[in-house]
């Protein structure tokens, strides 16, 4: 219903449906991201695929892949082929294009694609450019078992710690692991803090991207746009 869409859908939108229209080329497979933003962007592809365009997408959820299926968009399995260009939302980017992503759980698979992917593109409203990452809490990806030694050992940061949740539960990722989102505040390293949190035995990943990232496609709520 027209009526209930905020200007900030409509910037997710404008941006989704301009990424897709930018960069994605008949004939390919694509990489398809997941949250709020990149929903728009799917369901671009899926017009794009109504209109007699021959993409397959790698989805980087399973709720992306069931969006997909939905729309008709056929999935091709991660690592089958070659991936041209992926397309995906994030919770923080610098003007450097170093992000913070994660905020839906989907770390693990985002990465994956995006570094498998020819080209990277992050699309975000205007509210997601910061100075510098870290007032969005990073979530890092921690097998279940050894859930109480990482959580001991981040604890020594010194910064809020939770362990996410979802309706009263324990949230448990697409890979079937948990996420505790650190509220790091501010961080100036981003590349030597996801190293140093990479090798703790036990974390799969973290939501910090650094150095992936080709564009960053970014839309106001104004109505402006803009991208680095
Ligand atoms: C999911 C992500 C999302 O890209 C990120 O959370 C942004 O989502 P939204 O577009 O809904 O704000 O990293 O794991």
């Amino acid at each position: 219903v027209s009526g209930s869409v905020t200007l900030e859908d409509r910037a997710k939108r404008e941006v989704g449906y301009s990424a897709v229209d930018a960069y994605v080329r008949d004939g390919t497979c694509i990489g398809l991201g997941t949250g709020t933003t990149a929903k728009f962007a799917v369901d671009r592809v899926g017009e794009l695929v109504a209109k007699g365009w021959s993409l397959r997408a790698v989805p980087t959820s399973v709720a992306t892949a069931t969006q997909c299926r939905m729309l008709g968009i056929p999935l091709a399995n991660f690592g089958s082929e070659a991936i041209d260009v992926a397309i995906d939302g994030a919770d923080e980017t610098t003007r450097g294009r170093d992000l913070i992503k994660g905020g839906g759980g989907a770390l693990f698979r985002e990465k994956a694609v995006a570094l498998a992917a020819a080209t990277f593109v992050v699309i975000v409203t205007d509210r997601k450019v910061v100075a510098k990452l870290g007032a969005f809490a990073l979530p890092v990806e921690v097998v279940p078992y050894s859930l109480p030694v990482v959580l001991r050992e981040l604890q020594t940061y010194g910064v809020p710690i939770t362990h996410r949740n979802r309706d009263g539960a324990a949230y448990l990722t697409d890979n079937g692991n948990a996420i505790l989102d650190c509220a790091f505040g501010t961080i100036d390293d981003p590349g030597a803090l996801d190293a140093r949190l990479q090798a703790l035995h036990g974390v799969v990943d973290t939501g910090l991207f650094v150095g992936l990232t080709a564009r960053v496609l970014v839309a106001g709520e104004d109505g402006s746009t803009d991208a680095f």
